[in-house]
């Protein structure tokens, strides 16, 4: 019979790559608990009219992206595609915006249609913090601060870059939008038909037109900077001298404007050159509009998505994973005869207890031991012990390092417990 496959764009995790993950959301949750954000969980399926009204209806992700389908009762749901608009709708649906300041973070999956290619997929796993009722600059310089921080322990810092843009406020865009619809009106022979699409219903999303004709008509358009009001740039001025003081370099991107409508002020995105087209690895800014445009009191907010896949092909690319992080076990347990297993199963137990941060595995199952010894080596274990019968019946162990060395001893049972610190590193 035929096996069924995984979707398209859907990728397993399997066993030897979910230790890299783990690593990575180790590392996280370690450096967003360091800066006081709190973990909120929400839903993957969320009413597809909650993406419509915040990513905005004419962007690729709701326009392409979306999997949305009816349910039962005919309701449009959707995966959601990102989390900041389900973070918003949780958090006021549980009365945790207004007049309130948050600091949360989340992280899973997320779903888009497009087109898969390495460091694309369909479903692919963000983590994202959202920070809200803080009205910046300083807010915005420390989420950019906690990102840093999170590729300073990564080993990462090298490899990536912060680029930053100012794209005013939802009026001053509004403004720019009329001005800029104008301008392709008088040049409509040269668009194609997503840019004519697009030129009334949204006319910023031309920008990000992947047509070299539209983007030689965009070359002579008007540019958004000059729209840009005087509250935004004295916000933009307090938020480059703040990553001046904090020693945050950044590279400033005119063209920058993301795809998503919900943002004003300060975008930002770390790049990478090390993974060819998917170069952002993560994206935010501030999107002070967005609780209000969703039914809730107005509330000032800031956040970022990290893309994790694309973190987990860098942190595998550049070998930054520490090979302790790798090892799925410490101790591989051999029992040389049957009648031992039982003392094998106690002897892990005991090391489990009396060392929480090591991993023990007991040989199960039975087999030689010249087998269960192939398996000790296969399992990336640092050290075997082999439980052995004496000549007088009593049992003894004998260590034996699984690397290169060949380090062996015979010891008493009762020696196990100071002689594993001289054997191998303890602390994980
Ligand atoms: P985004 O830029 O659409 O922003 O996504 C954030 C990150 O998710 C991207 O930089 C990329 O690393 C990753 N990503 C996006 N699409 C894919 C894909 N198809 N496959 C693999 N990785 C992908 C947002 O989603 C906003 N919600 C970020 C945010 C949070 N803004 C404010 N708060």
């Amino acid at each position: 019979m035929e096996k069924l496959q995984a979707i398209r764009g859907m990728n397993d995790i399997l066993p030897e790559q979910s230790l890299t993950w783990q690593y990575l959301e180790s590392i996280f949750q370690k450096v967003v608990a360091g800066y006081g954000y709190q973990e909120i969980r929400f839903p993957v399926l969320e009413q597809t009219q909650l993406f419509k009204r915040s990513i905005g209806e004419v962007t690729d992700i709701v326009e392409k992206e979306m999997y949305t389908f009816d349910d039962r009762n005919g309701d449009s749901l959707s995966l959601r595609p990102e989390g900041t608009a389900v973070c918003v709708r949780a958090a006021d649906q549980h009365g945790l915006l207004y007049n309130q300041q948050q600091r949360l973070w989340y992280h899973g999956p997320m779903f888009r249609h497009e087109r898969p290619q390495k460091g694309r997929y369909r479903q692919f796993h963000q983590f994202g913090v959202e920070a809200f009722g803080m009205a910046g600059p300083d807010i915005d310089a420390e989420i950019i601060e906690l990102s840093k921080e999170l590729w300073r322990q990564l080993g990462l810092t090298d490899y990536l870059t912060l680029e930053i843009n100012n794209i005013g406020s939802a009026a001053d865009r509004k403004t720019y939008a009329a001005a800029l619809s104008a301008f392709l009106e008088t040049r409509k022979e040269s668009l194609d038909e997503d840019a004519i699409r697009r030129m009334h219903t949204n006319p910023m999303r031309v920008l990000d037109s992947k047509n070299p004709t539209v983007q030689q008509v965009l070359a002579g358009a008007p540019q958004l900077s000059a729209y840009v009001g005087e509250e935004s740039h004295e916000h933009y001025q307090k938020l480059t001298s703040l990553l001046d003081v904090l020693g945050i370099a950044y590279k400033e991107n005119g063209r920058l404007v993301r795809g998503l409508d919900y943002y004003n002020n300060c975008v930002f995105e770390w790049t990478t050159d090390i993974l060819g087209a998917q170069s952002a690895v993560c994206g935010g800014g501030r999107y002070d509009g967005l609780v209000e445009q969703l039914g809730g009191k107005p509330t000032v907010a800031a956040g970022f998505a990290i893309g994790e896949e694309r973190i987990v092909l860098m942190l595998d690319e550049l070998n930054k994973v520490p090979a302790q992080a790798l090892r799925p076990i410490d101790i591989y347990v051999v029992v040389s005869t049957q009648n031992l297993s039982a003392q094998g199963l106690e002897l892990a137990t005991e090391i489990r207890k009396s060392h929480p941060s090591l991993g023990v595995l007991c040989h199960c199952g039975g087999g030689k031991p010249a087998s269960q010894m192939k398996r000790a080596f296969a399992s990336g274990a640092q050290l075997a012990i082999i439980l052995e019968e004496t000549d007088s019946a009593s049992t003894q162990l004998k260590l034996r390092m699984l690397d290169d060395s060949n380090r062996s001893e015979i010891i008493d049972v009762d020696q196990i417990g100071s002689k594993l610190e001289e054997f191998i590193v303890i602390s994980r």
